[in-house]
């Protein structure tokens, strides 16, 4: 009898790198994870080491296959999933990075941004990649590397020098997509989704720009080739000698949140998902329209299969919801997130105090990139209780303000919300989340959706899965929470919530 086949997943994310074999009904078979190192050089920076990361790419696979005993000849192929937006430069020679790759959290280019705003730059910015100018994109983490990048880890070369080799193809540009498929496969490839994020790529005439490409002096002999995020022809295909003893073809890739849409088999327009993650991400898919945004969502591209035209995505992109939960244990108001549920649960409201964890500044709707956190209302009487559960619910009120943007840009109104992510566990959170928006949420039994799109998507290319009804019959509910909360009483905590968010953005024009 043929030995059973798999389809592997990488879910390379911001706290740490997972990898999942999934079966042909898309449960889970095995899964490793480890963490890598968050590295702060200085207030609002955030970089991690490529080397680190791929180094634990391969130990956690080599991990789930050994769990599992299943060879890696059985997998018929890998997909790849990963945070976006973080910039990675590499020597085409050595294959080691120049720098360290400058996360997507990272706020070190904010000056830059704002320079492009005053240039007049936001409107066509806007109109060609579908993004709101930001520190958060790709494109002034890039020129930040080629300018002034600190020779820290620069082996052989110092930044002028960088930028000549990259002109001539020798140092290469990459997010943590192309990072893992070159070191896998060899070759300089990203995908449509990860592409779009970049803000180098224009989203309707799916190529890099070269106006962007001039604005932020980025040389194109250093991009990569853009690929379908479902790939027939495949990336590439893991090298027998390597790490892995065998070849196995890399087919599909996405960027993590768009892996999450896809794993959620939100394939039609009017689909939506909810992931809550370091940040949350909240998609819904538009079909093969790019539908702008006058609400301060992203537009963007949901995915592309091999031979058909792209689907787009309004994005509403939410920096910290779970970052904030891990801030709550750092300043060691709990010792572990799983007892958020139990301490919020212990008092009635938050007694009238609000948490707006704006850390790294503001995402969607408001993108203020000085906003800061804030906390207001505490008394006397504050408990660490009313902040625990103040935290929580900043996560269902950030939602609500994108939830409200999405339905007036897209003219859909919410009835149900897919949601998925390290914190849909908390049934708490996913009852608050339900009453604060007054819809429906489902979660699905498979949460690790992320990493399941990227299975899918790279399983569609090498024919493992005929279509994608196939997916559609594999996704089933776990559990659905129906609003709870007097919608009047969510109505005007949430009015509140918009005069805390006022706060935070006031601290930013002082
Ligand atoms: O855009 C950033 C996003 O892709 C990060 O996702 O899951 O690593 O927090 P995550």
């Amino acid at each position: 009898m043929a030995a059973r086949t798999y389809v592997g997943a990488v879910d390379q994310g911001t706290t740490g790198t997972r990898f999942i074999v999934f079966d042909h009904e898309g449960q889970v078979v095995s899964n490793a994870y480890e963490t890598h190192e968050q590295i702060y050089p200085e207030p609002g920076w955030v970089e991690h080491d490529p080397m680190e990361i791929w180094e634990n790419t391969k130990s956690v696979i080599t991990q789930a296959l050994g769990q599992a005993g299943i060879s890696p000849d059985q997998l018929e192929a890998i997909g790849v999933t990963n945070q976006r937006e973080t910039t990675v430069l590499w020597d085409a020679d050595s294959g080691r990075p120049v720098h360290n790759a400058i996360v997507w959290q990272d706020r070190r280019t904010t000056e830059r941004v704002e320079e492009l705003e005053e240039d007049g730059k936001t409107e066509e910015i806007r109109a060609k990649t579908g993004l709101e100018p930001d520190a958060y994109f790709s494109a002034t983490k890039a020129e930040w590397l080629l300018e002034e990048g600190d020779p820290i880890k620069m082996e052989r070369s110092r930044p002028a020098d960088v930028r000549d080799r990259a002109e001539r193809g020798e140092v290469l540009f990459g997010t943590i997509d192309t990072w893992l498929i070159y070191n896998l496969t060899g070759q300089h490839i990203t995908e449509v989704t990860n592409a779009s994020r970049t803000m180098l790529y224009n989203i309707h005439d799916l190529e890099w720009d070269d106006d962007l490409l001039a604005e932020f002096s980025v040389p194109r002999e250093m991009l990569p080739e853009v690929r379908p995020s479902s790939d027939d022809a495949t990336y590439g295909s893991t090298d027998p000698e390597g790490f892995l003893e065998a070849e196995v073809p890399v087919a599909g890739a996405l960027g993590d949140q768009q892996a999450a849409l896809f794993g959620q088999t939100c394939f039609d327009a009017g689909n939506a998902k909810n992931t809550y993650g370091t940040g949350s991400f909240f998609l819904m898919n538009t079909g093969n329209e790019a539908v702008g945004s006058d609400h301060g969502l992203l537009t963007t591209i949901a995915f592309q299969r091999s031979g058909e035209d792209v689907q787009y995505a309004l994005e509403g992109a939410i920096f910290v919801t779970g970052a904030a939960v891990e801030w709550l244990e750092d300043v060691d108001l709990i010792d572990d997130p799983a007892e958020t549920a139990e301490l919020a649960r212990s008092v009635d409201s938050t007694d009238g105090v609000y948490v707006v964890p704006a850390f790294t500044g503001l995402g969607a709707p408001h993108w203020d990139q000085r906003a800061r956190g804030t906390i207001v209302g505490m008394t006397r009487g504050t408990r660490k209780e009313h902040i625990v559960r103040a935290t929580l619910e900043s996560i269902a009120y950030q939602t609500r303000d994108v939830a409200e943007a999405m339905e007036a840009d897209s003219g859909i109104e919410m009835t149900s919300l897919k949601v998925d992510g390290g914190a849909v566990k908390n049934n708490y959170l996913c009852q608050l989340q339900s009453d604060i928006i007054a819809s429906e949420i489902v979660r699905p039994v498979v949460d690790e959706t992320t990493a399941l799109g990227s299975a899918y998507a790279a399983g569609l290319a090498v024919g493992y899965w005929s279509d994608v009804d196939e997916l559609r019959d594999n996704w089933q509910v776990d559990r659905e929470f129906e609003p709870e909360m007097d919608p009047e009483v969510a109505d005007s905590r949430y009015d509140r919530w918009n005069d805390a968010i006022e706060r935070s953005l006031d601290w930013a024009r002082e």
